[in-house]
Parts: C-alpha cells; sequence; structure tokens
C-alpha cells in the first residue's frame, strides 16, 4: 500500500511574526506550481500557532506544536493542553523530541501520555524516537528506538495506527551528519516490525526520517522502502530547501 508522503518542517525556537509571513508566503506560492501527492505540515513555537494559523488558511499546509502537556490542564505553568492546541486547528504535535527529552527530562513514560492527550483531542502525535551516538556506537539503537516506541504502544493501545513516528539519531540533528538512507531504512524497518505485532495496520503509520536532512539528500531517503517523509529542521527555515524536499518527496510517489 502507498503511503502519502509527509514532510513537516520544525521550525524549533526560530520565527517572528515578518518572518514567518515571509516564509509561508513563499511556501504557499511555491506549493502552487507543484503536482503530486504529499502532505505538508509545519510545527512553529507556541506564539505563532494563531498567527500561522491564519497565513496557512485556505492552502495544504497543515498546522503543527512542537510539544503539548500530559496534562489536561491546572496549575501546570508554561504548558499548553492539546484542547488549547486544537482551538487553533492543530492538525499534528511533535512529541519526544530528543531535544525535550534531553533538555527538559522527558522520560518515556511522560512522551507516551503527552501522545495519548494528542489523540484524544483529535490531533496526531509524531513521536519522536532516537539513538544518540554513544547509543549507536554501543550497538544499542535498535534496543533505545524499540524501548521509547515501546512506550507509546503500550499506553495508546488500538490507538497506535493513528499516530506517526519520527526516527531522529540525534547524533544527526543540526549536525550536517545524515544517516544513510540504509542507516534509516534498517531502523525503520525494525519500528514498522514492532508497530505490526502492536496493530494489523503497521502499513498505515507514516514513518518519517529526521536529522539533516536538505533538499541535496532528501530524495535518496525518500526511495527507501519504510521511509515515508521527513521532520525537517534548519532546512526547514529556507523555502526553497523546503520546497526541494517535498518535490522530492511527491517525485517518489509518481
Ligand atoms: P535538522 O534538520 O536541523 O538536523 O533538525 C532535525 C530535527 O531535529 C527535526 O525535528
Amino acid at each position: 500500500m502507498a503511503r502519502t508522503k509527509l514532510i513537516a518542517g520544525n521550525w524549533k525556537m526560530n520565527g517572528s511574526l515578518a518572518a514567518n509571513e515571509a516564509l509561508l508566503g513563499a511556501l504557499r506560492a511555491g506549493l502552487e506550481g507543484q503536482q503530486g501527492a504529499c502532505t505538508v505540515a509545519v510545527a512553529v513555537p507556541a506564539p505563532y500557532l494563531a498567527q500561522v494559523q491564519s497565513l496557512v488558511a485556505g492552502s495544504a499546509i497543515q498546522l503543527a506544536a512542537q510539544d503539548v502537556s500530559q496534562h489536561d490542564g491546572g496549575a501546570y505553568t508554561g504548558e499548553a493542553s492539546a484542547t488549547m492546541l486544537r482551538e487553533f486547528g492543530t492538525r499534528y504535535v511533535l512529541v519526544g523530541h530528543s531535544e525535550r527529552r534531553q533538555y527538559h527530562g522527558e522520560s518515556d513514560a511522560a512522551v507516551a501520555a503527552k501522545a495519548q492527550k494528542a489523540l484524544a483531542a483529535g490531533i496526531t502525535p509524531i513521536v519522536c524516537v532516537g539513538e544518540t551516538l554513544a547509543e549507536r556506537e554501543a550497538g544499542q539503537t535498535m534496543d533505545v528506538v524499540r524501548r521509547q516506541l515501546a512506550a507509546v504502544v503500550h499506553t495508546n493501545g488500538h490507538c497506535i495506527s493513528e499516530i506517526v513516528v519520527a526516527y531522529e539519531p540525534v547524533w544527526a540533528i543540526g549536525t550536517g551528519r545524515t544517516a544513510t538512507p540504509q542507516q534509516a531504512q534498517e531502523v525503520h524497518a525494525v519500528l514498522r516490525a514492532q508497530l505490526a505485532a502492536a496493530t494489523g495496520q503497521a502499513d498505515r503509520v507514516p514513518l518519517l526520517y529526521g536529522g539533516s536532512m536538505n533538499a541535496a539528500n532528501a530524495a535518496e531517503l525518500l526511495a527507501q522502502a519504510d521511509i515515508d517523509g521527513g521532520l525537517v529542521g534548519g532546512a526547514s527555515l529556507k523555502a526553497q530547501d523546503f520546497l526541494q524536499i517535498i518535490a522530492a518527496a511527491r517525485a517518489t510517489q509518481a
């Protein structure tokens, strides 16, 4: 079964009212000229959700958030609930990005709870998994990603076919050091098998690759059997680069 490719930009803590308007204007114009299927999303900093909601209205660009609380509401200073994100038309939310795991101590259990809150609010969680360089060198890659995904599978049971998974090796994020298509495919195949064991519908779950994906390397990564799209950091801030990645994704479906 051919899965429609998904290209999601993760802006991280970048942007401004003016820069967002310019970037989305260029993306909207560029997308109009493209043919073929591909879902496109941008994960923006929370203060810009309302602005970007109106900037993408009437376009094919979907709105995504970068994090969600594992709580429903109340005394959790600084957090935003899934229900709040939904009010702004948020379609996807990243959960368990390695920067959240690393700098904010997010555990596998917290990530699983966040995915659960997103699903309950009708938002698709993009669950990020990935090993550090030390873990890869110690031969622990598959154990780490399986453990991270298992927590989400365990908590979310039958809803698991509604998620998106992003494999982002920590050593490839923002380093310019991309996983080879073979390295990425090897991990994606393991994740697919794990999902297949958990749900009869593993074929439905898009598996994205993230980590220094750019206009030059996207086509080869996206041609792999189990790579259904990309989670793009730095290159998603440059309209032409992001458009080229989207075009590469469309070309694999042609
Ligand atoms: P880069 O594309 O900048 O390496 O970032 C990847 C990432 O972390 C996307 O979530």
